[in-house]
Formats: structure tokens, C-alpha cells, sequence
């Protein structure tokens, strides 16, 4: 058994999220049995200046285990001496960022337009091999574009190259993230290397992962954005990978108390000044969809007075509760 698939073995791999998987957020994943968790990219140019926004993102703790750090870049020199400073934190994991389609990523030649130059792809993985000693990964699109699809391509270099396992999201970089995830791209990159094919992409319900892992034969499957507000599917992921059957949505009385715990390991890793902005986001995305939300969500949008957030939010949830006890969130 390999690192990667040894790490997340009958569950699922939470992943790198820009300004979302920070360390409160990747605990509370945690709670609910993800396997495994990564970082969200952090530059490789920041981490060789040390500056302290870029060091902070590799701020983790005990409990934070096993944790995959993601770096990006497009220079061999500067991702393997960036490499070796990630090393230092002791990570389970190293991660590349080969997929990012983010114009203030691919314009510095970093992220997905690393899969316009495989070459150079191949140089900066094989010289990050060489610099530490932990399992390196390569996180991709499934290319440039339809007409440029080489995620295979990639994925036989990174093997090549000593990468320990690639993880495959089906859009291409110029899809963004709109369309679907092809999933035929992720059974394709499994067929062509021996190394572990992790897939990603479009995993929403519990009950995807297992459709993801039958169809393309992957060794583990990667959730994004199905767990935004949403950890619960982590627990759901791995009742179906146990051959259980799915347990209930979390009740509204769990849903807040989690929202709680949530805020709480906010204020304890951030400070009390700075958690407000943070947590504003994943409060809207715990409410989503929930009954007569709207003027509430509305406002939490608006609002820099925790206090009062919680008391509005408080007073939110023991309404629902009292009318509509019923609720599955
Ligand atoms: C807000 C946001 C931030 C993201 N940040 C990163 C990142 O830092 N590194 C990375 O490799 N992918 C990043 N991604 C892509 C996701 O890791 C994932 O590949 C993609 O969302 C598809 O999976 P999903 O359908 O499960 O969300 C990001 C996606 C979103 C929506």
C-alpha cells in the first residue's frame, strides 16, 4: 500500500481550498473522519522570502494529522528550496499545484500552466523529489483544455519522476470551474500508471464517491466544495465505504453546535479580531438552503459584531427548532 491511499484508507481526502482549508477548518473536517487533509496552495516564492503571511499557512497542530501541504510555483530551483522549507514542518504529504487556473496564478507560468510546458512540469517534480524526504503528489486538471487534454501525459511524467501518487481533477484549466468534472479522464490517468490515481471533482454527496471510485477505478477520492458547510459528508463517505448504510442528516440542534465548535477553534488560531472575517463565509454556507434564511444571511453578511451574530443566529436556530423540529439540514 502506498503512502497516500494507507493515509485516507475507507474514507476521503479533503481538498486544497484557497482560503478555506485553514487549520480550524481542516479540524473540523477531521471530526467528521476525513482521512486526510491538505492546505491551501501556498507560494513557494513567499515560503523562500519566509514571509509571515506565507508561513502562517503552514500553521498546524497534533491533532492535524495526517496533513498534506500544497505548494506552487514555476521554478525548479525555488519550488525544491521551498520544498525543503515545507520539509522542515514535518509534513505528511507535499503537494504541487499543476491545476490552478487562476490568472494571478498561471500568469507567473505556475499552476495549471505548468500542463502547457510538461517538461518543465517534470523538472520542478523531479528536483522537489530530490530535495525532500516525504512523499511528493501532483495535484492536476485534466489539461489546458479539451483540445489540450494531457493529464495521462503528466501523470506518466510525475511518475517518472518519483511522485508518489497524482490526484486528477476532470475540468480542464480553461473550464474553470463551471461544466463537469470528466470523470472518463480520471479512469483514463488510473489505466496509465502504476503509481495512486486520487479523483477529484464534483463529489457533492455522500453516495458520488462511491459512483467515482466504481466508474474510474481511482485508489481515493478527493471532496472540495461538497464540503462547504457541509463536513457531514465526510461521515457519510465512510458509513458507504464501510458497506453501511447512510446515517441522518445532522438535526438543526447539530448543525448549530457545530457552527459553534467551528467558531470557537476560530477565535482559538486566529484571535477573537481577526476570526469575524474569516468565519463570515463558512456561516454562509452552514445556513444555505435552510428555511427563511434569507433576511438572516442577509444580515451575517454585513455584520463585524460576533456577539451579535451569534445572538441572531441563536435566536434563528431555536425558532426553526420550536416550528420545524422535524429538520434534517
Ligand atoms: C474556493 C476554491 C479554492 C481552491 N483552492 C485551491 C488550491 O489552493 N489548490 C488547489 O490545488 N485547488 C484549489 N481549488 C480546486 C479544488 O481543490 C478542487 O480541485 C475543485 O474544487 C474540484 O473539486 P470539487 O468539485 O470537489 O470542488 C480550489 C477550489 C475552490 C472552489
Amino acid at each position: 500500500m502506498s503512502a497516500i491511499t494507507d493515509l485516507c484508507k475507507n474514507t476521503a481526502i479533503l481538498a486544497p481550498l484557497a482560503g478555506v482549508t485553514d487549520l480550524p477548518f481542516r479540524l473540523v473536517a477531521r471530526e467528521f473522519g476525513c482521512g486526510l487533509c491538505f492546505t491551501e496552495m501556498v507560494s513557494a516564492n513567499g515560503l523562500v522570502r519566509e514571509t509571515a503571511k506565507t508561513l502562517d499557512y503552514l500553521k498546524t497542530c497534533p491533532e492535524d494529522r495526517p496533513l498534506g501541504v500544497q505548494i506552487f510555483g514555476a521554478d525548479p530551483a525555488v519550488m525544491a528550496e521551498a520544498a525543503r522549507i515545507v520539509g522542515e514542518h514535518d509534513p505528511d504529504i507535499l503537494d504541487l499545484n499543476m491545476g490552478c487556473p487562476v490568472r494571478k496564478v498561471v500568469k507567473t507560468g505556475a499552476g495549471a500552466m505548468l500542463m502547457k510546458d510538461l517538461p518543465l512540469a517534470g523538472r520542478i517534480i523531479a528536483a522537489v523529489v530530490r530535495a525532500v524526504k516525504r512523499p511528493v503528489t501532483v495535484k492536476m486538471r485534466a489539461g489546458w483544455s479539451r483540445a489540450a487534454q494531457n493529464a495521462v501525459q503528466l501523470a506518466r511524467i510525475a511518475e517518472d519522476a518519483g511522485a508518489a501518487a497524482v490526484i486528477v481533477h476532470g475540468r480542464t484549466a480553461d473550464q474553470g470551474f463551471s461544466g463537469f468534472s470528466d470523470w472518463s479522464v480520471i479512469a483514463d490517468v488510473k489505466r496509465a500508471v502504476g503509481i495512486p490515481v486520487v479523483g477529484n471533482g464534483d463529489i457533492r454527496k455522500p453516495s458520488d464517491a462511491l459512483d467515482m471510485l466504481k466508474q474510474t477505478e481511482c485508489d481515493a477520492v478527493m471532496v472540495g466544495r461538497g464540503a462547504l458547510g457541509n463536513p457531514w459528508i465526510f461521515q457519510g463517505i465512510s458509513e458507504l465505504l464501510a458497506g453501511a448504510s447512510l446515517g441522518n442528516r445532522p438535526r438543526l440542534a447539530e448543525r448549530y453546535a457545530l457552527i459553534r465548535r467551528h467558531w470557537d477553534l476560530e477565535v482559538r488560531h486566529r484571535g477573537a479580531r481577526l476570526a469575524g472575517r474569516s468565519f463570515r463565509k463558512h456561516l454562509l454556507w452552514y445556513t444555505k438552503g435552510l428555511p427563511s434564511s434569507g433576511r438572516l444571511r442577509e444580515a451575517m453578511g454585513k455584520m463585524t459584531d460576533s456577539d451579535r451574530m451569534f445572538a441572531e443566529l441563536e435566536e434563528y436556530f431555536r425558532l426553526l427548532e420550536q416550528t420545524q423540529p422535524e429538520i434534517m439540514t
